[in-house]
């Protein structure tokens, strides 16, 4: 997820353009860059890092011009630096474009344009676009950039300059994209937040439409057709803006989750099959698997085992990377070792696969920041696709874990083509499972009053559900403050069971797998003991309600997913729990977003 921001009007350009990316580096803040057009040329001001430090790399210089694209950068192709930095050009420095999405054709783009003579100076998938609209640019930008969108593919929010033409071009397909209007002068941005300095008067535009703004005004053409859109009055503060209008990031990340999941299947998937950059994993097939981890991320690997192990047949170990660093844990070179950290940051997971490496094991990288630590230290990376995540919390990250543990598991998988597209199809159908889950998230608020006044929770599942109870309880406990304890249900009997009364709700998870008649047992077993009992089932079970006292319902997807759509469901419980007992949230107590220490 980047933020990309366009001004045109009267003021001079560079200002508005810095301040404006600002309020956007909650989308991204790894590298940054504009372009003002000043004296019939476009020139360029781009560095890693954010908008102060491109601010003192300015020292003070306003470059002048009233029309310029800025962008700040959540790396998604290439590294973050100053040449992966947006703006991007063609060959002469005529055309600037910032862009928010991805190409997902950008390979093929690139090779045909370099055949042609184009010059690529960054690793970025952005870059195509301005040399598409160098090939076809005859005087007409606004033409020039209709043919060159008619041959990408992915999605983009885009705002182009060229030095000839007193004007923006921009465009939007699957990616937010938002127009200003303020008194004599027009703004384009990813989001609000960037816009309400200048004005609150704004126009949402929609997939497909392609708008030309200049001094004068703006025309917004979908399908080759001029429309009609409705301009809006925001009511927001900025602050509220940031948080798209959700009272905090971490609602506003849970409910990215649809978008997380086609961004990182787009990534991996080409044309249906497994392959993309990220898996074209050539490390040896491995006899074993060991995932090391933490916090979260442990909670996804454990969810991996489970998968990969079901769709693979490769033996996987998971262990807490702070526990493995400690161990005596016998590594041979047949074994490859998966380091599963959203930050890239995270000291023990770092420290465990510097272990692997020296027992010399192939090592692999899931992680959702480019340029991490953890990309300089493993064989292989292969990036989620989840944007800046600030809530300390990890909620959408987690997903785009378990997503890419999907496809990695399919990547080695031997199973039938057949049984493998109809996976590929349930992967694919499920951010439309995940949105009916946040549809219905109000029940989901009214379930989660009936645990915020106990102090402790219990959350029980089997099979793929126990680590989906681990991971709900660690939300829990470090939003909400309540102490849950995530446990193997058919655990609890041995010891637990002692501490069951009616002051300890159990949040039991149920996925309609092989697992679900001995989960009923174990739940009728807890119902004996008096708790609250909470289920979290499948929307098609008609016996669950009759042995638990609640039942949030997740929409119905093949048991092995329900690891995704059940985590979203506890993930929302625990953030109604937590805003119902007034905590902090966004930023828990005690909590840092990157454990850089061991
Ligand atoms: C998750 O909600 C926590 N913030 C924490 O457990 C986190 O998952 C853990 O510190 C690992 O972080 P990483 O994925 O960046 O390595």
């Amino acid at each position: 997820m980047c933020g990309i921001v366009g001004y045109i009007g009267k003021r001079s350009a560079q200002p508005i353009i810095l301040g404006a990316l600002k309020r956007l580096e909650y989308r991204g803040y790894d590298s940054c860059g504009f372009a003002v057009l000043s004296n019939g040329k476009i020139e360029v001001f781009k560095e890693r890092g954010s908008i102060d430090e491109l601010e003192k790399a300015l020292s003070g210089v306003n470059v002048g011009g009233t029309v310029g694209v800025g962008h700040t950068r959540w790396a998604t192709h290439g590294e973050p630096s100053r040449r992966n930095a947006h703006p991007h050009t063609d060959c002469k420095g005529d055309i600037a474009v910032v862009h928010n999405g991805i190409i997902e054709n950008f390979q093929h783009l690139r090779e045909t344009l370099a055949a042609e003579g184009h010059v690529f100076r960054s690793d970025t998938d952005t870059e195509v676009v301005a040399h598409l609209v160098e090939r076809y640019y005859n005087g007409n930008l606004e033409e020039a950039v209709r043919r060159a969108l008619h041959e990408v593919k992915g999605s983009y929010a885009l705002a182009i300059l060229h030095k000839a033409d007193e004007k923006i071009v921009a465009a939007r397909s699957r990616s937010p994209l938002v127009l200003g209007v303020g008194d004599s002068e027009f703004f384009v941005a990813s989001d609000v937040p960037a816009l309400l300095e200048h004005t609150n008067r704004v126009v949402h535009l929609e997939d497909g439409d392609l708008v030309i703004i200049t001094r004068e005004g703006f025309r917004i053409e979908n399908g080759g057709n001029v429309v009609p859109r409705k301009m809006e009055t925001v009511l927001w503060s900025i602050e509220d803006a940031e948080r798209g209008g959700y009272e905090h990031f971490m609602l506003k990340e849970i409910h990215e989750t649809p978008r997380v999941i086609e961004n990182t299947l787009a990534t991996h998937l080409r044309d249906g099959v497994l392959g993309g950059v990220d898996l074209d994993l050539d490390v040896p097939q491995s006899s074993e698997i060991l995932m090391v981890a933490c916090g979260t991320s442990f909670h996804a690997a454990l969810v991996g085992k489970y998968v990969i192990e079901e769709l693979a047949s490769v033996p996987v170990r998971v262990e807490l990377a702070s526990e493995f660093n400690y161990a005596t844990t016998p590594l041979s070179r047949e074994t490859l070792v998966v380091g599963i950290t959203q930050s890239g940051e995270t000291a023990d997971t770092l420290s465990a696969l510097k272990r692997a490496k020296a027992a010399g094991c192939a090592t692999l990288a899931i992680t959702n920041v480019l340029g991490s630590s953890v990309t300089r230290l493993a064989d292989r990376i292969i990036y989620t696709r989840a944007g800046p995540e600030i809530c300390v919390a990890a909620t959408k990250t987690f997903t785009a874990q378990l997503i890419t543990l999907y496809l990695l598991a399919l990547h080695f998988s031997s199973i039938e083509l057949a049984e493998r597209q109809k996976m590929l199809k349930e992967l694919r159908r499920l951010p439309t499972a995940v949105q009916r889950v946040l549809d219905a998230e109000d029940e989901i608020k009214e379930v989660s009053g009936r645990i915020t006044s106990y102090e402790n929770v219990f959350f029980i599942g089997r099979g793929i559900s126990f680590p989906v109870a681990l991971e709900g309880a660690l939300k829990l406990k470090e939003i909400s403050y309540i102490h849950a304890e995530g446990y193997a249900a058919g655990e609890l009997k041995h010891g637990p069971f002692a501490l069951l009364t009616e002051e300890t709700p159990v949040v039991a998870v149920v996925a309609p797998d092989r697992t679900y008649d001995i989960m009923l047992n174990n739940i009728k077993e807890v119902k004996a003991r008096k708790p609250p009992v909470i289920a979290v089932a499948d929307e098609h079970d008609e016996e669950i309600e009759k042995y638990v006292d609640f039942v949030i319902r997740t929409s119905h997807v093949e048991p092995i997913f329900s690891a995704i759509t059940n985590s979203v469901a506890l993930q929302l419980l625990a953030y109604y729990a937590a805003k119902e007992r007034g905590c902090e949230i966004d930023k828990p107590r005690n909590l840092a977003k990157s454990v850089t220490v061991e």
